[in-house]
């Protein structure tokens, strides 16, 4: 029997499957373990199945001992986990795709359809019991048929957001390392443009790239200031892929016409400059929050910790 630390509360269906085989001590409060304790119970694993609110560090695995073998993140980003470090001790480090990924989109065409639509900012009027009438100007949004969508990181995320958008009279642009396949870019009918084109020419751009040293700050003060003044921008990537100071100050300038977030540069803060305005979507990091979701999450967790203690390959590991 293996010792496996679970680091934080994961559904039962995880933790069951890890516990029929193996020695399991999962942290079991709603909030996320403080680090000291952390420290401390990660003494002797064999395996750590982690959080994204867990840094997974070379302080981190110096406090397991000798004997870790794999570290399973439950998400699909893991910028928490240093992934060289893990390779440095021969510690296989995996994480979440695929099972996230219709959740994921759904949240980003969610965010698309609030922002252009002022969804929140109606509803903020009526749950504040502000007077309000049905009026030919109340209100007015924008439509998004025939707008051009442009996708930053065309992974599974990205496709699946292109589906939906597609289904909704968009047209898509992509800005990505690689071409995707040519039958995937039949498909959804979208076209690879260079950053700078996409930024110029889109209604609304949409971040699904991972958060790398490469990605900090992938959109800036400069970057705002090369969209469309009309344009919408989408975060479900993660937070620090956009400088927040920079995005409220061309916010409250209507630099841009408004931006729809899942996730912030230091959640679970939020820069003081979105909180009133009215032109942002603010939600808080619910991209994979469905029961669904995130039983498949844990349970591919599971799968790829109990793969690589039987000695077998894991599932899905980060390559
Ligand atoms: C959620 O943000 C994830 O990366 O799975």
């Amino acid at each position: 029997m293996a010792r496996v630390v679970v680091t934080g509360r994961i559904p039962a269906e995880g933790v069951n499957a890890l516990r029929n085989e193996h020695d399991v001590d999962a942290w079991d409060e709603a909030t996320p373990i403080p680090r000291d304790e952390l420290l401390r119970r990660v003494a002797g694993a064999d395996a750590l199945v982690t959080l994204l609110t867990e840094r997974v560090d070379n302080e981190l695995l110096d406090a397991t001992g000798t004997q870790l073998r794999v570290v399973s993140n439950v998400a699909v980003g893991y910028n928490n986990i240093d992934v060289p470090a893990c390779r440095a001790r021969d510690i296989i480090a995996t994480n979440t795709p695929g099972v996230l990924t219709d959740a994921t989109a759904d949240i980003a065409m969610a965010l698309i359809l609030m922002s252009t639509r002022r969804l929140a900012e109606g509803e903020r009027v009526i749950r504040a019991q502000q007077p309000w009438q049905w009026g030919m100007f109340y209100m007015l949004g924008t439509g998004i048929q025939g707008r051009r969508l442009g996708i930053v990181g065309m992974g599974q995320i990205g496709a699946a957001l292109a589906r939906r958008a597609k289904a909704f009279g968009m047209t898509i642009a992509y800005s990505n390392r690689n071409a995707i396949a040519p039958e995937l870019a039949a498909e959804l009918g979208c076209t690879r443009v260079s950053m700078d084109e996409l930024l110029a020419t889109s209604h609304v751009v949409s971040l699904h790239c991972p958060y790398s040293p490469e990605t900090h700050h992938l959109v800036g003060a400069d970057q705002l200031a090369a969209m469309r003044a009309d344009a919408f921008l989408i975060n479900t990537a993660r937070g620090p892929v956009v400088d927040e100071a920079a995005l409220a100050d061309a916010l409250q300038r209507g630099a841009i016409a408004g931006a729809g977030l899942d996730v912030f540069e230091n959640e679970p803060a939020v820069h003081p400059g979105l909180i009133d305005l009215d032109n942002v979507v603010l939600i808080p990091h619910l991209g994979s929050a469905t029961i669904e979701t995130r039983t498949a999450m844990a349970t591919l967790a599971a799968a790829n910790t109990l793969a690589v203690l039987r000695g077998e390959s894991a599932p899905t590991p980060i390559r």
